[in-house]
């Protein structure tokens, strides 16, 4: 499983990263979200499969891998 911001759809609202600090932080250079891993570990994968539905602009893309 992976996880993208899409920063053009980001607003820097910062709730990815509130509600799920282990997958999001804030790129200090434009304020918006990326992603800490590249390769979702399988004990985040129940959060990485729901964080997507708290984005207020539909920014996070997640992609399932077999
Ligand atoms: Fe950006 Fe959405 Fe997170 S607007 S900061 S990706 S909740």
């Amino acid at each position: 499983m992976k996880i993208c911001v899409d920063k053009g759809l980001c607003i820097g609202c910062g709730l990815c990263v509130n509600l799920y600090p282990n997958l999001f932080s804030i790129d200090e250079k434009n304020g918006k979200a990326e992603t800490v891993y590249k390769n979702i570990p399988k004990n985040l994968e129940h959060d990485g499969s729901q964080c997507s539905d708290i984005c207020p602009v539909d920014a996070i893309i997640i992609v399932n891998e077999r």
